[in-house]
């Protein structure tokens, strides 16, 4: 078996290095040896010892039969979009770890992969090395999934985690994910949650199987989150974590990716550094939880080499996948109901009235700074307690966070 990598950056040199390092076991598992042809990047590699298999012309792949299968690792969504399409159409399967792509379009590329008897199978594209794409195509299809949520960006949570134990500054440790090949190309992505809200639309489409346009999820990244809110967290007992999450409940369904201040017994609030997990429930099983590495090159190559196997394993067969184009309407996210955790600049004294007119009852925090007033509000329509907080003349929100209670 003939196969092409797309982009030798971060995950396209993974696969390269698990193919390589796994040759015999991988063999034996796809029943036929899988060897890399050719190697497609814009930059030179003159002195790799793989030199004579890089090629810059997409069409040497297309136009190759022995190739059957491609992995595209560039990233971004063209040209991907246009030499993923054209390899479906000539009948060579895909496998990617591009989120974009997927996200922008999957349900479009499954059906050409359909129609040309070959697959389109992205594991790599969500929650790096975790296996949760199969699950939800196979092991979980007996349930109706009324919920999935997830910490499922590996940059942003290695950033939370190295504020919150080490105290270390947002920039600092944002480098040093950028260093270990974990954020994006353009890292607000990750850090505005762009990345979260891709992933979370293609794990609620799969669990709907339709499909659900991660331009309709309510999305907030955590450059706004303070070591500050941490430290009122912990004092609370609870951890902070980007939350992407789906849920059908009987007032709609509502799709969001947030920071989140989650109880220290929720079982995703122990999930810390690169690693990414996922919490599904469903209504026969009850909940499932995933947990493994999110981001980094073998973890993705690892998931991006697993599905060339199971590409290998399935020529010219098409293996289901349940996400048709047909869009989800999502409800709108601000009538979603939820609890603020809120810190204002002033005291006790100059605010505890006004918020009190403006919110009514709430759970006041001793406060951790001398200027500062936080509370806990009841739960609320997010645009209800828009209004409220509006409704505080002159006064300075430091910071509101949503607040699991
Ligand atoms: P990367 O290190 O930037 O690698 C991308 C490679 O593709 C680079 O060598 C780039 O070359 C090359 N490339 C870009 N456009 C190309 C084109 N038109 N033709 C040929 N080569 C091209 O990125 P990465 O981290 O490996 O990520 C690749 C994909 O995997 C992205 O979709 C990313 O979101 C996803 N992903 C990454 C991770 C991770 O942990 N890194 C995990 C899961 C998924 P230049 O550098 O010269 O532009
Ligand atoms: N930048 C992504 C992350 C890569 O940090 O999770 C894995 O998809």
């Amino acid at each position: 078996m003939k196969v092409a990598v797309l982009g030798y950056g971060t995950v396209g040199s993974g696969v390269v290095e698990v193919l390589l390092t796994n040759q015999a076991s991988i063999a034996k598992k796809a029943d036929m040896p899988i060897e890399v042809k050719y190697i497609l990047d814009i930059r030179d590699f003159k002195d790799s010892p793989l030199k004579d298999k890089f090629v810059k012309d997409m069409n040497i792949i297309l136009n190759d039969e022995e190739i059957k299968i491609v992995a595209e690792a560039m990233g971004g969504v063209e040209p991907a979009y246009s030499f993923v399409k054209e390899a479906l159409l000539k009948g060579k399967s895909v496998v990617t770890s591009n989120k974009e792509l997927v996200a922008a379009h999957g349900p479009e590329l499954l059906e050409v992969a359909k129609q040309n008897d070959c697959n389109f199978l992205f594991e790599a594209s969500v929650g790096g090395g975790i296996p949760i794409i199969r699950p939800l195509n196979s092991a979980l299809t007996a349930d109706e999934i009324y919920e999935i949520t997830g910490i499922l960006n590996g940059t942003t949570n290695f950033i939370l985690t190295k504020m919150k134990t080490e105290g270390r500054a947002f920039e600092d440790v944002l480098q040093e994910a950028q260093a270990l090949g974990y954020a994006e190309r353009n890292p607000e992505a990750d850090v505005e949650g762009h990345d979260a809200c891709r992933k979370i639309a293609i794990l609620a489409s799969l669990a709907l199987g339709e499909h659900v346009d991660y331009k309709d999820v309510y999305t907030q990244g955590i450059t706004k989150i303070q070591k500050e809110d941490m430290d009122y967290a912990a004092q609370l007992g609870y951890s902070i974590k980007l939350l992407g999450s789906c849920k059908n409940t009987p007032d709609g369904i509502y799709a969001s990716v947030q920071p989140t201040m989650i109880l220290n017994n929720h079982p995703l609030a122990t999930v810390d550094d690169v690693f990414n997990a996922v919490l599904v429930k469903g209504n026969m099983v009850g909940d499932v939880m995933f947990y493994g590495r999110g981001a980094g090159k073998l973890p993705t190559a690892s998931a991006m080499v697993a599905d060339i196997i199971d590409a290998a394993k399935h020529q010219s067969t098409n293996i289901m996948c349940f996400w048709s184009r047909e869009k989800v309407a999502l409800e709108a996210y601000e009538g979603c109901k939820v609890h603020y955790f809120v810190r204002l600049k002033g005291n006790a004294l100059t605010h505890e009235q006004v918020v009190q007119e403006a919110f009514g009852k709430v759970e006041c925090i001793a406060p951790l700074k001398a200027d500062e007033y936080a509370f806990i509000t009841e739960c609320a329509p997010i645009q209800e307690l828009e209004e409220k907080l509006s409704q505080l003349k002159d006064v300075e929100v430091i910071s509101k966070i949503y607040i699991e209670k």
